[in-house]
Order: C-alpha cells, then sequence, then structure tokens
C-alpha cells in the first residue's frame, strides 16, 4: 500500500460536504447550473471590501522594498501591532504584538496550536454538531477528539463538559458564531462553560486551554454581538481568519492570540511561532498580512447574506421546518423532516436542491444548508422547497401543531 493506512481510512470515509459537492456536479452536468439549487459550500463569494482592494493596490503599485522577503515566522512586527491594537480596542486587555501569530487562515492556526499543544494520546473536547476538520486537525497532531454534546439547541453544556474532561483532556475547540448552526454564544452561555472549564481544570491539576475559532465573528445579524471569549477565561487562545469577513478564502490570511495572562504565554507563543515554520507555513503570505492590518474595521456587505436569511427562514418556517435562527455565519442547521437524515438529503436531491445532512457535523436528525449564495439562487429554488416540503408528512403534522 503507498499511503498510510490513517489517510486511506479517511479518503475511503470522505467528508459529506465533499460527497454533496460532487453530487452537485453530477446535477449540474445534467441540469445545467441553473437547473441545481446548490446549499452545500460555505465558500464565500462576496467581493472583498473596497478599502482593501485600495490598499492592496497600494501595496502592489507602491515602493515594494522587501515586502516579499521571508519575515520573522509569527510574522511583520507592524502587523502584529495592529492586530493587537485593535484587540486592545475590543477587550481592554493588555495584548501586544508579542502575543500574535499571523497564520495560513484559520485552519494553519488551528494546526499550529494543536502542535504546540498535543502530546500523542492527549483529548481535545469538541462541541458537537461541530466543523469536522476539526477532527482531522486533532489527528494530524496525535490527539483524541471528544465528542461534546451541545443542548437541543445548540448551546455549550457545562455539565456535559465536566462528564467529558478526563486527566488526559488538553484543550476544549469552540466556535461561535458557530458552523453549522449558526448560533452566537451569549456572555453568560460563555461564563457558565467557561466556570465549568475552570472547575474541571482544577480537578486535573492542569489548565485545560480554550480554543476560540472565531472566523465568522464579524458576520451576525439583527445587531447580535460576539461577546469576548478574553473576558471569560484567561487560558484562551483566538483564532480568525479574513477568508469571510474580508472574503478571502483563498487567499489564507488569518491569525491567532494567546491571551496575555495566559498559563505559560511564552512557551505558547514561542511553540506557535516553531510550529508555523516548521509544519511547512513558515510564515503567513506577506502581501495580505500587510493588506489586512489596516482593515481589521471593515467587512464585507452583508447584505446578500442578511436577505438569504430573510427569505430562506421565513419559507422554511411556513412550510413547517423546524431551526434556531441563526445569529451569525450563513448556516441554517434545521430538523430533518425524515428521521434519517441522509434519506432526507436523498429526497431533497429529487427537487435538485442540495443540502449535507447532520451526520456530517455529529448531529444526526438535522441537514445545513449555507445561504452563502447568490439571492437570485435562493428565490428560485423557492419552489423547489415547497414542493419537498409537499413530500414530507411530518412537516404537515408539524405545521398543523403549530397553527394549533
Ligand atoms: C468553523 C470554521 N473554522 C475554520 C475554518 C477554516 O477557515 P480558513 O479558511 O480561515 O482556514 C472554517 C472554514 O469554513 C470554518 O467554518
Amino acid at each position: 500500500m503507498t499511503i498510510s493506512k490513517g489517510v486511506l481510512l479517511s479518503l475511503t470515509k470522505s467528508s459529506w460536504i465533499r460527497k454533496m459537492f460532487e453530487e452537485g456536479n453530477r446535477l449540474k452536468s445534467i441540469h445545467g447550473e441553473d437547473g441545481v439549487f446548490d446549499f452545500t459550500l460555505g465558500n464565500p463569494h462576496l467581493p472583498p471590501p473596497p478599502e482593501f482592494v485600495d490598499r492592496l493596490r497600494e501595496l502592489v503599485n507602491g515602493p515594494q522594498e522587501g515586502i516579499h522577503r521571508y519575515m520573522p515566522n509569527s510574522g511583520w512586527p507592524q502587523v502584529r501591532d495592529k492586530i493587537a491594537v485593535d484587540l486592545v480596542k475590543r477587550t481592554e486587555l493588555p495584548w501586544t504584538g508579542s502575543h500574535i501569530v499571523m497564520t495560513v487562515g484559520a485552519g494553519g492556526a488551528l494546526n499550529i496550536i494543536l502542535k504546540t499543544l498535543l502530546n500523542p494520546g492527549d483529548e481535545v473536547l469538541v462541541l458537537s454538531p461541530y466543523f469536522v476538520e476539526y477532527l482531522f486537525y486533532i489527528q494530524n497532531h496525535g490527539g483524541v477528539p471528544v465528542d461534546c454534546p451541545t443542548t437541543e439547541d445548540f448551546c455549550p453544556d457545562p455539565e456535559e463538559l465536566l462528564s467529558k474532561v478526563t486527566s488526559r483532556t488538553k484543550a476544549v475547540i469552540i466556535n461561535s458564531p458557530n458552523n453549522p448552526t449558526g448560533r452566537v454564544y451569549s456572555q453568560s452561555e460563555l461564563q457558565q462553560f467557561c466556570d465549568a472549564l475552570r472547575i474541571a481544570s482544577e480537578r486535573i491539576g492542569h489548565p485545560i486551554y480554550l480554543i476560540s475559532d472565531e472566523p465568522y465573528r464579524k458576520i451576525t445579524y439583527d445587531g447580535v454581538k460576539c461577546p469576548e471569549i478574553a473576558h471569560c477565561y484567561d487560558d484562551s487562545i483566538i483564532i480568525t481568519s479574513h477568508s469571510k469577513d474580508l472574503g478571502l478564502a483563498g487567499d489564507r490570511i488569518g491569525y491567532l492570540a494567546v491571551h496575555p495572562a495566559a498559563t505559560n504565554l511564552p512557551d505558547l507563543v514561542a511553540g506557535c511561532t516553531f510550529c508555523n515554520r516548521t509544519l511547512g507555513f513558515v510564515n503567513a503570505p506577506s502581501l495580505f498580512q500587510l493588506a489586512i492590518a489596516d482593515c481589521q474595521h471593515v467587512t464585507v456587505d452583508l447584505s446578500e447574506y442578511e436577505q438569504n436569511r430573510a427569505t430562506l427562514t421565513k419559507h422554511l418556517a411556513q412550510l413547517g421546518f423546524r431551526f434556531v435562527q441563526p445569529g451569525g455565519a450563513f448556516f441554517l442547521f434545521p430538523h430533518s423532516p425524515q428521521e434519517d437524515d441522509v434519506q432526507f438529503v436523498e429526497q431533497a436531491m429529487e427537487e435538485r436542491i442540495l443540502v449535507v445532512p447532520g451526520t456530517g457535523f455529529g448531529r444526526a436528525g438535522h441537514f445545513r444548508l449555507s445561504f452563502a449564495v447568490p439571492n437570485e439562487m435562493v428565490e428560485r429554488s423557492l419552489s423547489a422547497w415547497e414542493t419537498l416540503a409537499a413530500k414530507c408528512p411530518a412537516l404537515g403534522r408539524d405545521q398543523e401543531r403549530t397553527l394549533d
């Protein structure tokens, strides 16, 4: 066998998102691009804001002395200083550039912090439903992912956390606004979860680090604001990227920020800097570090997502689908009207609607749809949703109950 057993196993299991993506391509080759309603991918198509484009142009056209060279593995010092200024403004905590490592997106940041933290067999709690790549990232570095289910309405569950922590627990990953649920954790939900984390850390005699994966922080609706994890827990690491908020998914730029009061802070930052280098990233893309440094206050135009969210939540609720209203990100995670979510997804495909089964995110009985899609596709899909709903007797029953 040429490739490793682990990779071979992962390839055969293949992610549901990938499977649906391939199925989508097959259907598009039959029905044409416009004949398929593809809600599978979280691939933001909104263009970067003009402020970012202007800054990039300035950098490309201006004097370029040294900007394409190697730099410190943690990134350009002047960029890290600017990120720190933004974090100070947000949190009123004493961040400096020395707490920041510029990374190849949030994916790169997650890999370097996990490599820095994990000994073989160390456990990392992931809150289900989850972004499935977490499992691979943890396994990349010899760790063991441990499922820590959220509540029925996808809230972090302190009791569940306390029951899952063992002496091998090294870290917990949380993600708000959440992929796949769109849930934004409130200050009190985070506080209660972090209180439990402190109790658990004390019980096992070492700090459990809280990795807060926040690439959707700036994508919220109806005035919802994401609380700062740094106000709830000292042993925390913020991870983010500009894939979603500046529309730069392909440019691979993000950062991690270790809390100024974290236990073993200097080792953590030195470890992450070393791992950025030795995992082969070396450093985050230079030009994009420089371009995003002055764009911390801008975001893509969210009006298209807002409109999609309004249209879909209204229409699907009227058809009887049940879901938690997403406060952020660009996902909806409704209950599947069939007990078997995979069967429901196959049924949706008959109407040329492509969504991903909740099974693929560690929560069966649901399905995820991404509304990072053009408005006109959402509008065109509405009659297909009606046809699909008419074929789901359970939805009718739910609707009757609601009308009662
Ligand atoms: C929850 C979550 N974390 C991390 C990532 C990775 O983002 P990036 O493109 O910054 O690597 C994604 C991408 O979809 C995501 O949904």
